[in-house]
């Protein structure tokens, strides 16, 4: 039996694109919408491209319905990186599921993971008896998701599984189980499709990687 995509993450490693602006010659601009070439050098290069994330997160919605077609599905995002996953993933589920959002710190300014997670905002759903399944941008450290995996595993779920769209397995620090996973990419920090620094760049439709001058 051939090998899922949820089991099978695509690996990405890009390496700069030619150009004095590399980033203006990695993407097309697409009317008014923020791509990378808007982003001048605050950004140092591509790493996923908004078609390639279109197509990914469409392999993990047919994956995921799969799996939990029948089942008392609670997708659960967490704010506010997980807000474009969410909003797209939702969108090409085959069938209709629920949402709900938890607001977290885990972060400050800076660019990485505290390990300390306090609760801002919790869910509205009970979830007794509900299949959750955390939606995430990015599963760095791992320390943030395994915390929130606890707390709601401790609340009498019928399941907690995760679906990320990025994952940067050479700096976990803990172990955690993600059960779907959109792409690898390498230990930088990025920015893009819900992603921030300092509260900017979200509206990137790419994934880039920042440009250290930015934050050091
Ligand atoms: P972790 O606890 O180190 O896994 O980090 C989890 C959270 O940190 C993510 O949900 C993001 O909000 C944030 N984060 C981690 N890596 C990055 C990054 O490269 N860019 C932007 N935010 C990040």
């Amino acid at each position: 039996m051939g090998e899922c995509w949820s089991q099978r993450p695509v690996r990405l490693n890009r390496q700069a694109c030619n150009g004095a602006d590399p980033l203006a010659t990695c993407t097309e601009s697409q009317g008014d919408a923020v791509d990378a070439a808007d982003m001048g050098a605050d950004l140092e290069r591509v790493l996923v491209t908004e078609e390639e994330i279109r197509l990914r997160i469409a392999e993990l919605a047919v994956d995921i319905w799969g799996d939990y077609e029948g089942k008392d599905l609670l997708l659960v995002g967490v704010l506010k990186g997980a807000v474009m996953v969410m909003s797209d993933l939702m969108r090409a589920l085959p069938g209709t599921a629920p949402m709900d959002w938890m607001a977290i710190s885990s972060y400050g300014s800076g660019t990485k993971s505290s390990g300390v997670v306090r609760i801002l905002k919790d869910l509205d759903t009970d979830i007794t008896d509900k299949h959750v399944l955390i939606v995430e941008d990015i599963v760095d450290s791992g320390l943030t998701l395994s915390w929130i995996r606890a707390n709601l595993e401790s609340r009498s779920a019928a399941s907690v599984e995760i679906v990320t769209l990025l994952r940067k397995p050479e700096a976990a620090k803990v172990e955690v189980d993600v059960k779907y996973v959109g792409f690898d990419i390498p230990n930088e920090f990025v920015v893009g499709y819900g992603l921030d620094y300092a509260e900017k760049y979200r509206n990137l439709r790419d994934v880039g990687t920042l440009a250290p001058h930015v934050y050091t």
